[in-house]
C-alpha cells in the first residue's frame, strides 16, 4: 500500500503540489486526473524520488521513503513508468526487460523467477515479443511505451505508477493499452494511474482523485466519480 500525506513539492521557488493525501491500497488501480499542468507528473517523481518532497510524508507499506534516492525506493519494489517513453535506445527489449528487473537479479528484491516472468511480460505484451532482440530506439512510439510499462511490471513492484501510458497512441493501440491495464489488475498489481482518457481510466480503477492546481478537489469511488456531473463537465466531455 502506498500512502502520501500532506505531500508538498515544486521545482525550485514553484510550489507545485500543495499539500495532497492520496492512498493506493494493495491490488487496486487507483487513478488521478487533472487538466494539464495540475501536477500529476510531479506528483509520480515526488514519490519515486526524482524530485525531494519539501513537505509530508509518503510510506510505502508502512516505510517511509519520502527522503530516499531513487533506487532505494525501486529496491522497496516502486516501478515508475514514466511520461514520455524513456526506453535505453541502444539496448535490445530483452536487455531493456532485464533492466527493469535489476534489483532481483542484485539481490535487493526478492529473486522470484525472472526467467517466468520475463516469458509472461511478452505474452502480455506480443508486440514486443515479436521483436525481443530489436534494439529499442528503433521501436515506434507505441511500441517503445508498450516497453517502458513492460519494464515497470519486471520488477515484480509492489505498485507501479503509469504516468501516461496511452499517450500519444492510435486509438487501437490506446485500448490494447487499457486492456493491458486491466490484465494487469487482474493478476494483482497495485497501480497509481495518470490518464488523458479520464473515462477509461475510471472504467478501469477502483478509485479516482482529481488534482487541480495542486491541490486534490474531489476524490471517491471510480463509479461515483463518474456519475459527479462536475467531474463529467471539466474531464469527461460531459457525454457518455
Ligand atoms: N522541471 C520543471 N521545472 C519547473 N517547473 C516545472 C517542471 N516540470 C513541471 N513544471 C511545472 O509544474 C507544473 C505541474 O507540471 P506537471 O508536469 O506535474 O503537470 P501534469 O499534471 O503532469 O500535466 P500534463 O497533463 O500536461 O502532463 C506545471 O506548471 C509545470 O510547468
Ligand atoms: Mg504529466
Amino acid at each position: 500500500m502506498l500512502q502520501i500525506k500532506n505531500l508538498e513539492a515544486g521545482y525550485g521557488k514553484v510550489h507545485v503540489l500543495q499539500g495532497i493525501s492520496i492512498e493506493v491500497p494493495k491490488g487496486q488501480v487507483v487513478t488521478l486526473i487533472g487538466s494539464n499542468g495540475a501536477g500529476k507528473t510531479t506528483t509520480m517523481r515526488a514519490v519515486s524520488g526524482m524530485i525531494r518532497p519539501s513537505a509530508g510524508e509518503i510510506t510505502l507499506n508502512g516505510k517511509r521513503i519520502d527522503q530516499l534516492e531513487s533506487n532505494q525506493i525501486a529496491k522497496l519494489g516502486l516501478a515508475h513508468s514514466p511520461e514520455g517513453r524513456r526506453v535505453f535506445a541502444t539496448m535490445t527489449v530483452t536487455d531493456n526487460l532485464l533492466l527493469g528487473a535489476f534489483p532481483r537479479l542484485t539481490g535487493s528484491r526478492p529473486k522470484g523467477d525472472v526467467q517466468a516472468d520475463l516469458e509472461r511480460a511478452m505474452e502480455l505484451f506480443p508486440r514486443l515479443k515479436e521483436r525481443r532482440q530489436q534494439l529499442a530506439g528503433t521501436l515506434s512510439g507505441g511500441e517503445q511505451q508498450m516497453l517502458a510499462m513492460a519494464r515497470a511490471v519486471m520488477l515484480n513492484p509492489e505498485v507501479v505508477l503509469l504516468d501516461e501510458p496511452s499517450m500519444g497512441l492510435a486509438p487501437i493501440l490506446v485500448e490494447e493499452v487499457f486492456r493491458i491495464i486491466a490484465r494487469l489488475k487482474q493478476e494483482g498489481v497495485t497501480m497509481l494511474l495518470v490518464e488523458q482518457f479520464a473515462a477509461a481510466a475510471l472504467k478501469v480503477a477502483d478509485y479516482g482523485y482529481v488534482l487541480e492546481n495542486g491541490r486534490i478537489s474531489v476524490h471517491g469511488e471510480a463509479s461515483k466519480l463518474m456519475n459527479d456531473s462536475a467531474v463529467r463537465a471539466a474531464y469527461l466531455g460531459g457525454s457518455h
